[in-house]
């Protein structure tokens, strides 16, 4: 295996480690009593990660690696913040994370479909952060 996809297959687990984190936190919180607008918006956010979750473990897996069973340490700290406008901000920091890594990376990118996936991915990303940031601003 060359440096390069080996380098690749890293950064695609992180991003994998990265949605775990982010879909089972959005499905926790769809467990808690959240503020209606919030309520509402959950299942599709999570639904989004979890999608990239599996996107995610079949490119590794087509590309010859092994997919992590790691969740992100986003998880943890996320589900310890007391209350949703906090808890929404780190969503919004969190998302728009993946996005700049994403963008940094698909330059890089040869593979066609895995580009394809992955631009996707980012544009969701970008979609997501501005639905949090407008739900921020819907429930203070
Ligand atoms: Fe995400």
């Amino acid at each position: 295996m060359t440096t390069d996809i080996a380098d690749l297959l890293d950064f695609l687990n992180l991003m994998l480690e990265c949605e775990r984190a982010g879909a089972k936190a959005l499905r926790f919180f769809e467990q808690q009593a959240a503020p209606p607008a919030l309520a509402r918006a959950l299942p599709a956010l999570a639904r989004d990660e979890a999608r990239y979750c599996v996107l995610l473990s079949r490119e590794i897996t087509r590309l010859g690696g092994t997919p992590t069973s790691r969740t992100g340490d986003f998880f943890a700290a996320i589900t310890a913040l007391p209350d949703w406008p906090a808890r929404l901000d780190l969503l919004v920091r969190g998302q728009a994370w993946v996005a700049r890594r994403l963008a940094e990376r698909l330059d890089r990118v040869t593979d066609p479909d895995l580009k394809a996936a992955l631009s996707e991915m980012h544009a969701t990303h970008l979609v997501n952060v501005d639905e949090a940031r407008r739900l921020a601003l819907a429930i203070t």
